[in-house]
């Protein structure tokens, strides 16, 4: 998303008082949802792999929940994807089309790779990984082997169902999926990615507090479970 003469300003004001404005890890998540995503951290946290935050924005949720790994003694890659530059504008258009407002085109713009490093490291969160990447077309070869939970939070029908293709391949037995905004009433169109991809596998719809929720058979025998 190319930034407008607006987004610079708040971006430079934003790099300018990083340090006051991010005292504090500012997560989008709602409470509920930050919860959901705490708890299934906290479950799969005897599932091997990395913990990857698909759309990371300003990297709140991901020092938050950084810490909460830190905590409970348990030692895991976070890895936090993000264009750091908003959505892309295509996909944006898709969405626009079938209802998503054009007030909210511009929403992440404000933000640079940069920026969400000096916030992770003010945050005491030096150690998250972070990814510049769409990923729509993001190389699934760079995301972690195996991962053992995943948030997907890029509000757009068609990067939520690519995410979904690229990590579910990866996920170790027992692991966990959460994708945010699938309430039906909310502006953004997340929840037709997620049902085309419950529909591409033939995967139960399961919802809770407005994310949409897969979860890995624990029973799975490790290695067999590489589909794409
Ligand atoms: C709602 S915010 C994420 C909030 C964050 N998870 C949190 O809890 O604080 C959505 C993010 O998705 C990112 N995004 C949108 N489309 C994307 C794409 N195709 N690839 C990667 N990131 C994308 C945006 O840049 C934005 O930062």
């Amino acid at each position: 998303m190319a930034k407008t003469t607006r987004d610079r300003l708040t971006y430079l004001r934003r790099r300018a008082l990083a340090r006051w404005l991010y005292r504090r890890p500012l997560s989008q998540l709602s409470p509920e949802r930050l919860y959901l995503w705490s708890q299934a951290l906290i479950e799969t946290a005897d599932v091997p792999g990395a913990v990857v935050e698909i759309g990371c924005a300003s990297g709140g949720t991901s020092a938050h929940c950084d810490q909460l790994l830190r905590n409970i003694g348990v030692r895991k890659r976070y890895v936090a994807i993000d264009t750091f530059n908003g959505f892309v504008p295509e996909q944006f258009d898709h969405d626009a089309e079938r209802g998503t407002p054009e007030a909210v085109r511009h929403g992440f713009a404000a933000s640079s790779h940069g920026l969400v490093r000096q916030i992770l490291r003010q945050l005491g969160a030096p150690d998250v990984e972070l990814i510049r990447a769409d990923i729509v077309t993001m190389a699934p070869e760079a995301l972690p082997p195996e991962i053992s939970a995943v948030l997907v939070d890029v509000d757009l029908s068609q990067p939520v169902h690519a995410a979904l293709r690229k990590v579910w391949p990866l996920m170790a037995p027992g692991g966990m999926v959460l994708v945010d905004d699938c309430d039906p009433h909310t502006k953004f169109r997340a929840r037709d990615g997620f049902q085309r991809f419950c529909a591409d596998f033939a995967l139960p719809e399961e919802y809770a507090y407005g994310m949409g929720v897969l979860r890995r058979d624990p029973a799975q025998v490790s290695g067999t479970h590489a589909f794409a």
